[in-house]
């Protein structure tokens, strides 16, 4: 039986395939983008380098040699590997566990193709059991806490030691539960124009196309 370690391992591993040799790869964030960055590094030679989605990755990128790119340097990116905290059937998925959301979706906008890679514990039918990460500007978080309580959720600010949490971006977050969100991009759409919001992390209008999905029987490639 492989630890739940083991299985991003493996992901993470497989997504080099989709790396295209003599461009610049789009790099998410999370532990299981941790296993890619490594794994990353054995083809650094073959890659012109990387656009990161958080300081965390940058840094990771770096320490390992692989030359990190800002986003405005470089036109369309050919593949943006990313995790996610749930992904559904169609490949709509909720992120922001790791608080990096509005860069992930910036990098994820500006690459061709987004291949999540998961271990199967993300695998769900709706989405909403994950606590649904929005990154807010502070002013507006109380009005914001009021909008989802309409919707029949429960959002609160993560907090980070005794204070609210800040983004990379100088902002704060609220995890919202109790959503069963049904139609995901109808779902982002309308949040995503609630003033106050950077953005909501449901990544359906960036969805994922390819899921590498760690199982105990192997890597599963489910094509959306
Ligand atoms: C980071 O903000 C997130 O979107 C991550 O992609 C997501 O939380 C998955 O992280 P893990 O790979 O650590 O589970």
């Amino acid at each position: 039986m492989l630890t739940q370690d083991e299985l991003k391992t493996q992901v993470g591993q497989a997504a080099l395939h989709y790396v295209v040799p003599g461009d610049i790869v789009g790099v998410g964030t999370g532990s299981t983008v941790n296993k890619f960055i490594d794994a990353l590094a054995s083809m650094k030679g073959q890659i012109k380098g990387a656009v990161s989605s958080s300081v965390a990755s940058t840094e990771r990128l770096l320490a390992l040699g692989i030359p990190v790119f800002d986003a405005n340097a470089v036109g369309e990116i050919s593949v943006y590997i990313d995790g996610a905290d749930e992904i559904d059937g169609r490949g709509y998925m909720i992120k922001g566990g790791g608080a990096a959301l509005t860069r992930e979706k910036i990098v994820a906008a500006q690459s061709r193709r987004f291949v999540c890679i998961a271990d199967e514990s993300k695998l769900v039918t709706v989405l909403g059991k994950f606590p649904l990460p929005v990154e807010v500007i502070p002013m507006a978080t109380q009005r914001l806490i009021r909008q989802f309580a309409a919707l029949g959720g429960t959002a609160q600010v993560r907090m980070k030691g005794a204070a609210p949490l800040v983004t990379d971006n100088g902002q704060h977050i609220l995890d919202v539960t109790g959503l069963q969100i049904k139609e995901p991009l109808a779902f982002e759409s309308e949040v995503n124009q609630w003033p106050g919001v950077v953005t909501v992390g449901v990544f359906a209008h960036q969805r994922a196309q390819v899921c590498l999905l760690g199982t105990a029987g192997g890597v599963k490639t489910l094509t959306y």
